[in-house]
C-alpha cells in the first residue's frame, strides 16, 4: 500500500522498539535486565487509583470537555501557581493525553510547511519525529557534555533563521538529566524573546532533582517569556501515572484555543477516568511521589559510581531525572568476543545479546558516543545489570 509522505519518513519509537526486543527475549526465557524503561517502576499511589475507582463506580465515563474537566484545570492552575509561581486561568489549559499528546497539539498549532523548530541534543526522541510529521523541520543543535549538555546562548544565536518558529526546552532533560538554572534559561531567553521564538518547555521531569537542585520554570522568567511559552507538563513521570495518559499544557491563550480546537477534532476529551485520578494526584498528598524520588537518589548514586568502575563507560552526575547519559565512545573500534563495536547501535545490540542486558544507543538521542542508563529500576537489578556489563567489557582487548 502507498503510503502518505508524512509516514514514509517516520520510523517507531527507538526506545520502544528496543523496548520491545527486551521483552521479546524475556519471553523465550532469556534473563534480560532491562534498562531501557522510561518510565517510574512504582506502582500509581493508592489514593489515586482509588479516585480512578471511585470514578468508575459513579459512573463518571462519559464525554468530558475536550480541553479536560474544569476541575482538573482548575488543580492544574494551582499546581503552577503553588510550584512554579505562575498564574494560568482554566482557558490557558489544555488536557490531553499524556504530555506527548500535549507536545504533538502545540506544533499542529504552531507549525506550517518548512518552518524551523531548535531542538538542542541529546534530545527526546520523539521532538525531531513530531516536528516531521507536522510538516516543520527539525534544527538539531548539539550540546557539550564539558557544559552540561546545556544549549549556550551562542549556539543557539548561530541556529536561528528567519524559518525559526519555536524551540524545545527540556529541563529536567531526558536523557541527560542536565537541569538550566535560572540565570542559563534568561541567557537563552535574551536571545529568543526578541526574536520572537515560541519556547516549548517541557517540565515534565520537574519533580525528579537531587541534590538541592531547584527547578525554574521557563514562563517563570517574567512576561515577556511567558507570552512566547507553552509550558508542558502531565502526571506520568512524577505519580507514576505513565498508563493513565494524562498530560497538559499551559499556553498564551490563543495557542490554548487552537490546540483545544485541534484536540476536539483529534480525540476528544482525555479519558474521564484517568482524568479524576490526575485531580487526586495534584491536590492530594505529595508524599508519595517524595518516597519515589527518595528512592530515585539512591539508585542514581549507585548506577554512576557502578558506571564509572566499568572499563570503557563513564557518565556525569545527572541533575534531574531518572536517566544516566554515559560516555562510551572508548570503545568504539574495539573488538570483543569477535564483534567489532563500532558505534552505540553495535554497543547497545552486544550487551543485549552477551550480557543480556538491555539499553537504549545515544545515536537515538542525537549522540552516537552515549548509550541511555534508566534507573527506573531495582537496586537489585542495577547491581546484577552492571556486573554483567563490567564481565563482558573486561574482555576487551
Ligand atoms: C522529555 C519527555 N517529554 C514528554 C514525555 C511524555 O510523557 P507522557 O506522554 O507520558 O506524559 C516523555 C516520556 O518519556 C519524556 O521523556
Amino acid at each position: 500500500m502507498k503510503l502518505a509522505r508524512r509516514a514514509q519518513g517516520i520510523g517507531a519509537s527507538p526506545t520502544l522498539a528496543m523496548n520491545a526486543r527486551a521483552k521479546e527475549m524475556k519471553k523465550q526465557g532469556i534473563d534480560i535486565i532491562s534498562f531501557t524503561v522510561g518510565e517510574p517502576d512504582f506502582n500509581t499511589p493508592d489514593h489515586i487509583a482509588a479516585a480512578g475507582i471511585s470514578a468508575i463506580e459513579k459512573g463518571f465515563t462519559r464525554y468530558t470537555p475536550a480541553a479536560g474537566l474544569p476541575e482538573l484545570k482548575e488543580a492544574i492552575c494551582a499546581k503552577l501557581k503553588r510550584d512554579n509561581g505562575l498564574e494560568y486561568q482554566a482557558a490557558d489549559v489544555v488536557v490531553s493525553n499524556g504530555a506527548k499528546h500535549s507536545i504533538y497539539n502545540v506544533l499542529q498549532a504552531l507549525i506550517d510547511e518548512g518552518d524551523e523548530v531548535i531542538v538542542p541534543a541529546p534530545y527526546w526522541v520523539s521532538y525531531t519525529e513530531m516536528i516531521k510529521l507536522n510538516g516543520g523541520t527539525p534544527v538539531v543543535v548539539a550540546t557539550r557534555a564539558e557544559n552540561g549538555f546545556k544549549l549556550t546562548p551562542e549556539a543557539l544565536a548561530e541556529s536561528l533563521t528567519p524559518r525559526t518558529r519555536a524551540i524545545f526546552l527540556n529541563t529536567p532533560n531526558n536523557p541527560t538529566g542536565a537541569v538550566y538554572s535560572r540565570r542559563e534559561l534568561e541567557q537563552l531567553a535574551e536571545v529568543l524573546v526578541p526574536r520572537g521564538v515560541v519556547i516549548i518547555a517541557d517540565e515534565v521531569y520537574e519533580k525528579l532533582l537531587y541534590d538541592g537542585i531547584v527547578m525554574t520554570s521557563v514562563a517563570s522568567l517574567g512576561p515577556e517569556v511567558k507570552a512566547l511559552t507553552v509550558l508542558i507538563n502531565g502526571v506520568s513521570k512524577t505519580y507514576a501515572m505513565t498508563g493513565w495518559r494524562i498530560g497538559y499544557a499551559a499556553a498564551p491563550r490563543e495557542l490554548a484555543q487552537a490546540m483545544a480546537n485541534i484536540q476536539s477534532h483529534a480525540t476528544s476529551n482525555p479519558n474521564s477516568i484517568a482524568q479524576q485520578a490526575a485531580i487526586a494526584a495534584l491536590n492530594g498528598p505529595q508524599e508519595p511521589a517524595q518516597q519515589m524520588l527518595a528512592e530515585f537518589a539512591k539508585r542514581r548514586a549507585r548506577m554512576v559510581e557502578g558506571i564509572n568502575a566499568i572499563p570503557g563507560l563513564s557518565c556525569r552526575k545527572p541533575e534531574g531525572a531518572f536517566y544516566v547519559f554515559a560516555d562510551t565512545s572508548d570503545l568504539y573500534g574495539q573488538t570483543i568476543r569477535g564483534q567489532k563495536i563500532t558505534d552505540s547501535i553495535s554497543l547497545a545490540e552486544f550487551l543485549l545479546t552477551e550480557a543480556h542486558v538491555a539499553l537504549v544507543p545515544g545515536v537515538a538521542f542525537g549522540d552516537d558516543r552515549f548509550v541511555r542508563f534508566s534507573y527506573a529500576t531495582s537496586m537489585e537489578n542495577i547491581d546484577k545489570g552492571l556486573q554483567r556489563i563490567k564481565d563482558v567489557l573486561t574482555e576487551v582487548r
